[in-house]
């Protein structure tokens, strides 16, 4: 059964009320080309968002800047549509502009954060945002000014968990100095881990959440002819479920947030969770890169 799928995954704590499963969905492909733009059919965004709630996932990340704002629409809608909607869990993004496809800029001024959150509420329904990242760090903004409005809004009730997202670990622990960070959001998979494994590592050491962004290397990964098929047929598995098994076995505060537009790599995707890949083998694929 699928949704028995998504909690073999295991669960990650943010807090006693912020329980996730370990296994979630990224809305960057519910949107045109490039990011930019409405999806080709919005009932459908809206449907499977649906039907991934329905399976057991109640962890969603998303972002203002996604399409921008077409994803958030389609979220928003399956919330408002969903039963007990206020379980699920958003994993929100802000602090980059859009100038047109595959086109984003860092913008990281405090009151264009603030406005951002504003906005993101507005368009949930919802007082407070669960889990917020700073998209981007602004390079012409100190980072004591854009993280520091984020927890002036976590003091104000606006936001539980604040997060940052592609960031060095000395940028985590900069803005460690700032604000109490609980999620790292990174780009990192089996193909390409070797750059952030020390930010895994000191992410599970200090009881922070870590978000691989790319998970499936934006699909190359889930290919049948490409470098996971052989171990693929090992497991009788898809490449995309070793590809997310791979994470979910490196590390138990890794919440893979892989991105479909397809039901059936939908479900593909969160029976992963099924998939127990061997120590040898996981060492195996980890040697990949
Ligand atoms: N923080 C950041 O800066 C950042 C940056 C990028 C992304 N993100 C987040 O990370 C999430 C995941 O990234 P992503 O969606 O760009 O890339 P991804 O999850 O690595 O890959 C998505 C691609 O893989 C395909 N795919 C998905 N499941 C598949 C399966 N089972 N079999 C075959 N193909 C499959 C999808 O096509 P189909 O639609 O045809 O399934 C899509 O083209 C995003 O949705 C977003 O929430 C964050």
């Amino acid at each position: 059964m699928i949704n028995n799928s998504v909690k073999n995954a295991g669960k990650f704590e943010f807090d006693k009320d912020f329980v996730v499963n370990r296994l979630g969905y990224g809305t960057m492909q519910l949107t045109g080309k490039g990011v930019w733009g409405a999806y080709k059919d919005p009932q459908q965004a809206v449907d499977l968002i649906k039907k991934a709630f329905d399976f057991g996932v109640n962890f969603v990340d998303t972002a203002d800047s996604y399409g921008p704002w077409e994803a958030d629409t389609y979220l928003a809608q399956a919330l408002k549509e969903y039963p007990d909607s206020d379980k699920i869990f958003i994993s929100d993004k802000v602090g980059q502009v859009r100038t047109g496809p595959n086109e984003w800029i860092p913008l990281g001024r405090p009151e264009f954060l603030r406005q951002e959150v504003e906005l993101s509420l507005r368009k949930f329904g919802r007082d407070h945002e669960d889990l917020l990242f700073l998209h981007r760090i602004d390079s012409q903004v100190p980072i004591e000014d854009q993280v520091g409005e984020l927890k002036k809004m976590q003091d104000e009730g606006k936001i539980k968990h604040i997060g940052i997202s592609q960031v060095t670990l000395d940028e985590l622990k900069a803005a460690q100095k700032v604000a109490k960070i609980d999620a790292v959001e990174n780009m990192y998979n089996v193909g390409h881990h070797q750059r952030d494994d020390a930010i895994v590592d000191y992410t599970k050491e200090n009881g922070i959440a870590f978000l691989p962004w790319f998970p499936l290397a934006t699909g190359q990964l889930a290919k049948e002819d490409g470098p996971l098929a052989d171990i693929a047929k090992k497991y009788n598995a898809s490449p995309a479920q070793i590809a997310l098994a791979w994470l979910l076995k490196r590390s138990d505060n890794i919440i893979p947030i892989p991105g479909t537009s397809s039901l059936d790599h939908l479900k593909d995707n969160l029976e992963s969770a099924d998939v127990s890949l061997s120590d040898a083998d996981f060492e195996k694929l980890s040697s990949l890169e």
